[in-house]
């Protein structure tokens, strides 16, 4: 018997507006995919998630998976951008899983 998929919330904050999102595994390849299909960022993932042009800046507020899983385009992006904090990701580098239910975001501008 199959079970049904998860629900996966996340919330966002773009600007002033807040934003609750709910997904599921695998709907989009990326955490990037999701903001850009459902929030219309202008300028917003621009290299499609191959991790150079650093457009698809979050910073995690609250929960969401390990920091540490940097790749080496990530790490070479984030470098040049002078992001270095911990709670700074690509959101392109981030698939949706079920470890992101509950996480909360802000897209930086
Ligand atoms: S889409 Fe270009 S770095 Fe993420």
């Amino acid at each position: 018997m199959r079970t049904a998929a998860q629900p996966i919330n996340i919330k966002v904050l773009l600007g002033d507006e807040e934003h609750d999102l709910v997904t599921y595994k695998g709907e989009y390849r990326s955490l990037m995919m999701l903001l850009f299909d459902r929030l219309y960022i202008e300028d917003f993932g621009e290299c499609r998630g191959v991790g150079r042009c650093g457009t698809c800046l979050i910073e995690i507020i609250d929960g969401g998976p390990s920091l540490e899983a940097y790749d080496r385009n990530e790490e070479m992006t984030m470098m040049r951008l002078g992001h270095d904090t911990e709670r700074c990701r690509l959101s392109c580098q981030i698939p949706i899983d079920d470890d992101l239910n509950g996480i909360k975001i802000r897209v930086k501008r």
